[in-house]
């Protein structure tokens, strides 16, 4: 069974005083759960105190960011190999990073790479925007971040990968359109059916893909339903400690009520 994971992506959000108290107050709320990972991917500065306050049975760190190369000249950037004794996953490929940053989808490919070969996971972000829904390029978006992301990659590493789809229209900074769990559905089975094209059907079992979107503490249960979703990527209710509380107990209360599919 794919272990359904709820990460937290705080964005360029909370300083170090107080992203600590976040944690305390998640801490105190967020029960340990066998069958439930929780991660929480702070900015780059609270990255090394939290490392060394969190209850590592209760939640694991992912960074949101990092640079392709190991070392070197590269002013204002951080490894991934400076991240690795700090963190369990690196989120690549969000769409702020894809718009803001301009980051093509090569870089995305070589940061998944950069990632493995520094011993950290990807939760890899893809997904459509708008415009490229409206025109029935959903498909080939997906397929064409999938393809080119997971490029250098063995088949043991793509079944470690953790895709988030994130369909852009569907962030809340983006506009926050609530996604229908028919697409969600549609794109989640979508992109399996790719990996497994690519890495034959094992990998794309193992390979847990998980739902981010305007997801908060009242939508949760129904994303975390969708048959296929393993799980969800939340930004901004993840920074509000009763609304990201809620959603792990949806989660909790999911596995309990035995609703997954
Ligand atoms: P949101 O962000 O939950 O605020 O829509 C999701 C994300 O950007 O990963």
């Amino acid at each position: 069974m794919r272990r359904i994971l709820i990460a937290g992506n705080w964005k360029m959000h909370l300083n170090v005083q107080q992203s600590s108290l976040l944690v305390h107050r998640l801490s105190e709320r967020i029960k340990t759960h066998n069958d439930i990972e929780v991660v929480l991917s702070p900015s780059l500065v609270s990255l090394q105190p939290m490392s060394l306050e969190i209850d590592r049975r209760k939640f694991r760190l992912a960074a949101q960011n990092a640079y392709l190369k190991d070392e070197g000249a590269y002013t204002g950037e951080v490894s991934f190999t400076m991240l690795k004794e700090l963190v369990h996953y690196v989120i690549i490929g969000h769409s702020e990073r894809r718009i803001y940053f301009c980051e093509s989808l090569e870089t995305v490919r070589d940061k998944v790479a950069a990632a493995f070969r520094n011993g950290l996971t990807p939760i890899l972000c893809i997904g459509e925007n708008k415009e490229e829904r409206e025109d029935g390029m959903t498909k080939q978006v997906l397929h064409d971040q999938i393809v080119t992301a997971l490029y250098n990659l063995t088949a043991e590493e793509v079944a470690k990968v953790v895709i988030a789809y994130e369909p852009v229209w569907a962030i809340s900074t983006f506009g926050g359109e609530l996604a229908k769990p028919a697409q969600i559905e549609t794109a989640i089975k979508f992109i399996r059916h790719q990996i497994a094209q690519l890495y034959g059907q094992r990998v794309a079992d193992e390979v847990r893909v998980l739902y981010g979107g305007s997801v908060d503490d009242q939508t949760a249960r129904g994303y975390l339903e969708i048959p296929g979703c393993d799980g969800a990527l939340i930004g901004g209710a993840s920074i509000n400690y009763m609304k990201f509380s809620g959603i792990v107990d949806a989660a909790y209360r999911m596995l309990r009520e035995g609703t997954k599919e």
